[in-house]
């Protein structure tokens, strides 16, 4: 992102120390989303890369995931699809298993909500381990679609998500604004 841009979300992510547990620094957007201005403008970069990477659908990862997807797709006027927590899509879906620090998750997408062709942005809040964007595009790739790019506001450098997502990336881009 530029310069300006990245100051500027920067400056409307709190850092809050010990949560959810004692030793975490929480990187809490919600100064971001009630700042229109700022909200704005990482919308503005997100269509940006919709239309740089030729995408067709916006997939938003529950939860906060969606709060920032959303406005992206109406404004790149390309459909919405929900990637969300196991058991909480009505029809028929896919799911998809993955580690977390302690234990697992699953993460479903309806079967029949993309099809061979379409062009995914997949987009997050925050790539940290990459567990929940790795998962993210096995479920794009399963329900018949390509990955056009993942796109996150923030990423964590420090827990090495872009490493581990890496081979499932298939040379699909990165980034973090
Ligand atoms: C957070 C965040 C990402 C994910 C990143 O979601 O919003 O989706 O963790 O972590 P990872 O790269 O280590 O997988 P969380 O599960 O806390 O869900 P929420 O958005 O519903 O709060």
């Amino acid at each position: 992102a530029p310069d300006g841009l990245r100051e500027l979300l920067l400056s409307r992510i709190a850092d809050v120390p010990d949560y959810p547990k004692q030793g975490v620094v929480f990187k809490d957007i919600t100064p971001l989303l009630a700042d229109p201005a700022a909200f704005g403008a990482l919308t503005d970069a997100f269509v940006s890369l919709c239309e740089r990477y030729e995408a067709d659908k916006v997939v938003g990862l529950e939860a906060r995931g969606f709060i920032l997807a959303a406005p992206v797709a109406v404004r790149a006027g390309i459909g919405f699809v929900p990637v969300r927590k196991a058991g909480k899509l009505p029809g028929a879906t896919l799911r998809q298993a993955y580690d977390l620090e302690y234990g697992a998750a699953e993460i479903e997408i309806h079967a029949d909500a993309l099809a061979p062709g379409d062009r995914v942005l997949v987009i997050d809040d925050v790539l940290a381990t990459g567990g929940t964007a790795e998962a993210s595009l096995e479920l794009v790739r399963r329900a018949g679609a390509e990955v056009a790019g993942v796109a996150v506001l923030l990423e964590l450098g420090f827990l090495a998500g872009r490493q581990r997502l890496g081979p499932g990336l298939k040379g699909a881009p990165l980034e973090s604004l």
